[in-house]
């Protein structure tokens, strides 16, 4: 149920992003744009979606956040390559994006990236009531910025370079903002729309988040690089800051289970029809990508 469903919500995300970029033209930033945008699971879009459908809302107004938090995903990981901060080469298997254009090219599509985010949160046909779509853009706002997204990034490259080891608090607080803020976003996303309570899917996109990051810390251990589509072991070598680096791989695993156990628990309030969400909180921890 929960792979079909993730599949399908990326065709319609994909669709989306291709029509929202579709009259934007040739030049190189907006090609770059949409290089960024293909591929990758589109786990965050899903997350948009299924909260929404189970909070009754439409996928005619979801689709809107949904395509919203891919592009600052997007914009995220174009940055996040760079050769300032991860100086990486490859993502989701091809060329990064400064790599196959060039650094400016790389910073103007990220910028252009995350505007576009902010514009199709707040669309108005994201929501009929105004005061939905300004709290949409307004979370996503401090989701991505420096209480979010961008001060998990910026702990993380301090870590690189400190004398001292991170506790496992400050790493929690690390990556809590690099990924977990987005997470967060888009599983309250439904709750946001129908103006229902978000404390819920808040619990469940926390430990999912954290439980997500650990993932991806894990796979670039132990990953099959084909697979992963990134250059593997560049933690290590850069001296990143981790659950894996500070407990070890096992205690790591377990620690992400147990955080896919709190995702179940935080959802039973919505008993069967939270079912795809408790399935996509057991993929975060099994998948090979
Ligand atoms: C990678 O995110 C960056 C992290 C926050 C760990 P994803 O693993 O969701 O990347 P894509 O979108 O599927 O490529
Ligand atoms: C990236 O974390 C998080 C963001 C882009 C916000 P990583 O640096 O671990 O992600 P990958 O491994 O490059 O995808
Ligand atoms: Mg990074
Ligand atoms: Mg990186
Ligand atoms: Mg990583």
């Amino acid at each position: 149920m929960f792979q079909e469903r993730l599949t399908s919500d990326a065709a319609a995300v994909a669709a989306h992003l291709s029509k929202v970029m579709g009259a934007m033209g040739n030049l190189p930033v907006v090609e770059a744009m949409r290089y960024a945008t293909s591929g990758g699971k589109r786990l965050r879009a899903f997350l948009v979606l299924e909260s929404a459908r189970l909070h009754g809302i439409s996928e005619a107004q979801a689709i809107w956040p949904a395509t919203a938090i891919e592009a600052m995903h997007a914009y995220s990981l174009v940055h996040d390559d760079l050769p300032c901060m991860d100086d990486d080469d490859l993502r989701r298997g091809m060329p990064t994006v400064h790599v196959k254009w060039d650094y400016a090219t790389a910073v103007l599509a990220g910028d252009a990236l995350q505007t576009l985010a902010f514009e199709c949160a707040g669309h108005e046909d994201a929501s009929d009531v105004p005061a939905v779509r300004a709290d949409l853009t307004l979370s996503l706002a401090r989701a991505a910025g420096a209480q979010g997204m961008v001060l998990g990034q910026a702990l993380d490259m301090a870590a690189e370079t400190s004398d001292t080891r991170l506790t496992l608090a400050e790493i929690t607080a690390l990556q809590a903002g690099k990924t977990g803020a987005l997470f967060a976003w888009s599983a309250t996303c439904g709750a946001r729309m129908a103006e229902a309570d978000v404390a819920p899917l808040t619990r469940y996109a926390d430990a999912l988040g954290l439980a997500f990051q650990i993932w991806d810390d894990v796979l670039d251990i132990e990953g099959d690089a084909e697979k992963v589509g990134k250059t593997l072991g560049k933690d290590e070598k850069a001296g990143k800051a981790t659950f894996v680096s500070l407990l070890g791989m096992d205690a790591a695993k377990s620690r992400a289970h147990d955080l896919v156990e709190q995702c179940q628990s935080a959802l039973d309030q919505y008993g069967s029809r939270a079912d795809t969400l408790r399935g996509a909180a057991r993929f975060v921890i099994a998948r090979d990508s």
